[in-house]
């Protein structure tokens, strides 16, 4: 045991794990392209961008000296009664390119954060109205961060059991299945038609931690229509699928039916400093749009609108708007590429690519789960050949940065078929 993973031990708590029975952390020195560099010399190939956050890789220059120069001017002011350009300018230059026309940004710290704003705003919206709309609703096997309101929009999710009697109830829609897509339609319009309904938030084509699953645009968009039409404020946490993860910019391009609110987070930094920011349309702002000081919204982080973060943020887009999406196109097809080759393999029992996302699920003879062992397994063969996938459950799945090569592409593609190959052995031998 090292020096520092000795000290770890003693003193520091690693989020999503028991405390005991865990393999010890790695220590990690540098982090450099796509490449995390360990203290004992190895290199870790980052397959899922750390987290779906170093969207342009690790240590890139550009954006270090973004940060570099902003904190030679100003580090840090509070952002109530007084404002900066690094806030204003990323405010500019994001809304115009989210679709439906977005007004004002609310600014805060991560994915969490900016989905408690989105459902605050949501309900506020009707209290200043004065109109009751007692229900939300939320697709089954949501995840939208583990603060307690996002956490209530899991509903009874196997994480947050300890919590469940202390999280507000919400109205969990089936998702949609391919080929039970009705089923889903039925149910959402039941809800919305009542007239109770305050808002619908989702995550737009892509459910990350439920296993990357992938869904219709079609069937989303009749969601969105039917809020639309029952007036039910639509919130899309793109935290995971902004800044083009699924091949456009925002997944919310995809459905002509625009959201209301949109909260984003995780890529807006390229994974230099925490970020969150929750995009309002003139609907939304138009409640607030008084000077009634019972009807603000009294809200507001520390670190809002942190002036590094927002610098970072508008280098990040600099570098997203050129070569990022240049990269995210090659990674696509390279994706698409090989699909065939894991759909063929006895292991895979499907598997799905949207934009940089490719996603497959590992055939276990039972129901998928979490907590399948498979997903050990696979985690520490992966790693064992120096390449980062975190399965969730038997769901493995590329995140890639979007300056991955296409030869690292191949080296990670090659990988998982060859543990599949194991897999497939190991579970022959036993059964
Ligand atoms: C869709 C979605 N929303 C919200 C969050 C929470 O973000 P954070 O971990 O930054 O609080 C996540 C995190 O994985 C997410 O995938």
């Amino acid at each position: 045991m090292t020096d520092l993973i000795t000290r770890d031990a003693k003193h520091v708590w690693h989020p999503f794990a028991p405390l005991l029975g865990q393999a010890d952390p790695l220590p990690v020195v540098k982090a450099e392209g796509v490449y995390l560099h360990l203290e004992d010399g190895r290199k870790i190939l980052d397959a899922v961008s750390s987290w779906w956050v170093n969207i342009h890789g690790h240590g890139n220059k550009y954006l270090a000296e973004a940060l570099y120069k902003q904190a030679l001017e100003m580090e840090h002011i509070i952002f109530a009664g007084f404002t900066h350009e690094p806030a204003v300018r990323l405010a500019e230059r994001l809304l115009p390119l989210l679709p439906g026309g977005l007004e004002k940004m609310f600014f805060s710290d991560n994915g969490s954060t900016s989905v408690e704003v989105g459902l605050k705003l949501a309900i506020q919206y009707w209290h200043n109205r004065g109109e009751k709309r007692p229900k939300i609703l939320a697709l089954e096997g949501a995840y939208h961060g583990d603060t307690f309101g996002s956490m209530s929009l899991a509903g009874k999710s196997a994480f947050f059991e300890a919590f469940n009697d202390y999280l507000f109830e919400v109205v969990s829609i089936p998702y949609p299945h391919e080929g039970k897509e009705q089923e889903t339609l039925d149910a959402f319009e039941k809800e919305v038609k009542s007239g109770d309904v305050s808002a619908f938030i989702y995550e737009p084509l892509v459910q990350g931690s439920a296993g990357m699953r992938i869904y219709s645009p079609e069937v989303l968009e009749r969601m969105l229509a039917l809020a639309k039409q029952y007036e039910v404020v639509r919130v899309a946490d793109e935290v995971m699928t902004g800044f083009g993860r699924t091949g456009k910019l925002f997944a919310s391009e995809y459905m002509e039916t625009a959201p209301d609110i949109i909260c984003l987070s995780k890529g807006i930094t390229g994974g230099t400093m925490p970020l969150g920011v929750t995009c309002l349309s003139s609907r939304v702002v138009d409640a607030f749009r008084n000077d009634e000081k019972a009807k603000a919204f009294y809200h507001g982080h520390s670190y809002t609108a942190n002036p590094l973060a927002c610098s970072v943020a508008n280098a990040s887009l600099d570098i997203l708007l050129d070569d990022g999406v240049k990269n995210m196109a090659r990674i696509e097809e390279s994706h698409q590429t090989a699909i065939s080759r894991f759909e063929n393999h006895p292991m895979i029992r499907s598997v799905k690519c949207l934009g940089t996302i490719l996603s497959m699920e590992v055939e276990t003879g039972s129901q998928s789960s979490y907590f399948s062992n498979i997903r050990d397994r696979l985690y520490q063969g992966f790693l064992d050949q120096d390449v980062l996938l975190r399965p969730l459950g038997n769901v493995v799945y590329l995140l890639p940065p979007y300056i991955i090569s296409n030869e690292e592409l191949e080296r990670i593609y090659s990988l998982i078929l060859e543990q599949l190959d194991l897999l497939q052995s190991e579970l022959q031998n036993q059964g």
